[in-house]
């Protein structure tokens, strides 16, 4: 099985690109930036295997892009996710990046972007990539749209737009007039569909109804925790909303263990038809990228179904994901 999921195209919607960090390039760039981390090499590999909750790593994450600096250190970081992905045979891939990280560290979005698409761009006969900007809910809305003026000149570098962070104490409402502004400035695409939100991951399924709500977000990242509302996954499969689940997140951030322990979460909402894709979310941070979480996925099937399960997956990502039409045939 595992052979098949590697072998099989698919696309990749749910990966932050600073949770791709390996521990080994936090070391090198916090020796070659002059960046001090609080932790020797062995305790960050150890650290990272178990969180308390999405805060704990949260606080990991955000300290791991200190080391952050220049515009080689985005192209670096980039390049070593695009050369897993392009081996784990994902062919399209939204990435996601949080500016708001580090403008705060002094960086200028051209550094940042630059460097992420100088990588994108030296792929692209393997691997499409398209840039999901996000602004980061635990700050102002008001700092969100002094983030959508600082990216408006590189606009054609970006695909859309996304909401990630803390979702607990920062509910979607918070950045409806920030989504409604970039839709207006060009950046969601063409027909300003091109936005999703973390939803349903640290909250409950009311958090996933009051992003659709006040977005208006065709997909939703995570959303697992839509499996305990029946309405909502009717709602889901009626509206053609996706979600972009990522199981070895939710095991690690112990999302799974706190709300549905014996669920089989993942087998739910695809017996209901709600279209599920499986992604990684922060591989370097939860233990394994989309292979390992397919695997993962897989399991919760029987086996004399995973083979067709993995196929319609897969077929999903590329459905689900923000490319036109035709494009969306080639692919599939
Ligand atoms: N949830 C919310 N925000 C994030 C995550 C996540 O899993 N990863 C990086 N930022
Ligand atoms: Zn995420």
């Amino acid at each position: 099985m595992e052979e098949l999921i590697n072998r099989v195209p698919k696309a990749e919607l749910h990966v932050h690109i600073e949770g791709t960090m390996e521990p080994e390039l936090l070391f090198d760039l916090s020796h070659k930036n002059s960046v001090p981390l609080s932790q020797t090499l062995d305790q960050c590999k150890q650290s990272r295997l178990n969180y308390e909750n999405l805060q704990d790593f949260l606080n990991q994450y955000y300290q791991a892009c200190n080391v952050l600096k220049f515009e080689e250190d985005f192209y670096r970081l980039a390049m070593e996710y695009f050369e897993k992905a392009i081996k784990s045979h994902i062919l399209h891939c939204e990435v996601f990046f949080d500016p708001q990280t580090h403008l705060a560290n002094g960086i200028s979005f051209e550094t940042i972007i630059k460097g992420l698409t100088r990588a994108s761009e030296e792929v692209k006969n393997q691997i499409q990539v398209k840039w999901i900007m996000c602004f980061l809910r635990h700050l102002p809305e008001s700092e969100g749209i002094e983030l959508i003026n600082q990216a408006i000149p590189y606009a054609h570098l970006i695909h859309g737009i996304g909401l990630d962070s803390a979702e607990e104490g920062n509910p979607p409402g918070k950045y409806e007039n920030a989504f409604r502004i970039a839709a207006e400035k060009g950046l969601c695409g063409p027909q300003c569909l091109y936005k999703t939100a973390h939803a349903g991951e640290e909250c409950d399924a009311s958090s996933v109804i009051s992003t659709l709500y006040h977005l208006n977000v065709p997909r939703i990242d995570h959303g697992v925790r839509s499996i305990d509302c029946d309405n909502l996954c009717k709602a889901l499969v009626e509206c053609k909303v996706a979600l972009t689940l990522c199981p070895l997140s939710n095991v690690k951030l112990r999302v799974k263990e706190r709300f549905f322990p014996e669920k089989k979460a993942i087998k739910e909402l695809f017996d209901f038809g709600v279209m599920i894709t499986i992604n990684s979310d922060d591989p370097s941070f939860f233990g394994g990228y989309i292979n390992e979480n397919y695997a993962y996925a897989l399991m919760e099937f029987e086996e004399d179904r995973q083979k067709d399960v993995l196929r319609q997956l897969a077929k999903n990502s590329f459905l689900a994901s923000f490319i036109n039409e035709e494009e969306k045939v080639d692919f599939c």
